[in-house]
């Protein structure tokens, strides 16, 4: 892995692992794809190439990959799993034609290819706890549809055409640089932030939803190091279980109040959000990553939660 397309790279993801990988390869292309209207700014615009990157437009993608020798691509071009429900076709659109284009350019030119999975894929009839690697998913939201199938074209390429296709199944994923957009389990960062700033939150998940979550730098950590990883030690391909943490809304309140002793939090349930969270899993596990490619997280909830309000003070200049 040395020239790398990540398309997306302004959203929460990208925003970081962008960083991330040009840090790692200083000497290679790694280029910020994105859309007109979520163009790079700032470190992300200035430490690299930058190119116009529309899954829907598989020319466009061609001609990156060419002028920029690509050899691995991460795809994190997604409409999270509230607003697929608000805008199920365009979910399609870019989740599974986008998809398309891109696993296309990827056998034309060699590439290899990761796309994100979630703990979205799962569903109600899914075991909850100690969620396998291999068991019934079944999703019933446009985003858990269009992960599931996005594993099992990620796998119809690999096995038909030997494209080098490999993904995780992300948990929710808290981080400071650049907020979620319509997910499920976005409430575990705006949390954070309405504790920092001294605001009450409001919470759209009822206490007692356990969910699994994940700090971003284990995130991105464990993107790398599955596209690092040996192949022939791979027995899974699309996509592992990877956890961290599992908690409820209530765990959370009180981690912050550890430290915000006065940080209020109400409930005001979203029944979209509602219905979702309670089809995923409480808690994944994650025994073939850690066997196949030596996966471990680093963060738990305590590391984690001193992190993210140190990271979000300084962001914020609150002292
Ligand atoms: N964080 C995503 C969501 O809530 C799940 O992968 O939609």
């Amino acid at each position: 892995m040395k020239n790398v397309l990540v398309i997306g790279s302004t959203g929460q993801i990208g925003s970081e692992l962008t960083m991330k990988i040009r840090g790692l390869h200083p000497e290679g292309n790694v280029v910020a794809g994105y859309i007109p209207g979520a163009e790079p700014k700032g470190i992300l615009l200035e430490s690299g190439p930058a190119e116009l990157a529309d899954v829907r437009n598989a020319a466009q993608l061609a001609a990156i990959v060419d002028k920029y020798h690509i050899d691995t691509i991460y795809n994190l071009a997604a409409l999270l799993s509230a607003v697929a429900e608000r805008k199920p076709l365009l979910a399609w659109d870019i989740q599974m034609n986008g998809l398309l284009n891109i696993l296309e350019v990827a056998r034309e030119k060699g590439c290899a290819v990761f796309t994100p999975s979630s703990i979205g894929s799962f569903g109600p009839e899914t075991p909850h706890v100690d969620t396998p690697q291999d068991t019934i998913q079944r999703p019933r939201s446009m985003y858990g549809v269009t992960k599931v199938a996005t594993e099992l074209l990620s796998d119809y390429y690999f096995h038909k055409y030997g494209v080098d296709t490999r993904a995780v199944r992300f948990p929710g994923l808290i981080s400071n640089v650049t907020l979620p957009g319509g997910g499920t389990t976005d409430y575990a960062v705006e949390i954070y932030y309405a504790a920092v700033k001294g605001e009450e939150f409001v919470c759209p998940i009822a206490a007692g939803t356990y969910m699994d979550m994940m700090y971003m730098p284990d995130a991105l950590k464990a993107a790398v190091d599955l596209m690092e990883a040996d192949p022939s030690k791979l027995i899974h391909r699309n996509a592992f279980n990877i956890a961290a943490m599992s908690f409820d809304p209530e765990i959370l309140r009180a981690k912050i109040q550890e430290y915000y002793p006065d940080f209020k939090m109400r409930y005001e349930v979203d029944p979209v959000r509602q219905a979702i969270a309670d089809s995923w899993p409480d808690k994944m596990d994650d025994s073939c990553a850690r066997a196949e490619w030596g996966w471990a997280p680093t963060y738990g909830l305590d590391e984690m939660t001193r992190d993210m309000i140190a990271c979000l003070k300084k962001k914020f200049g609150i002292a």
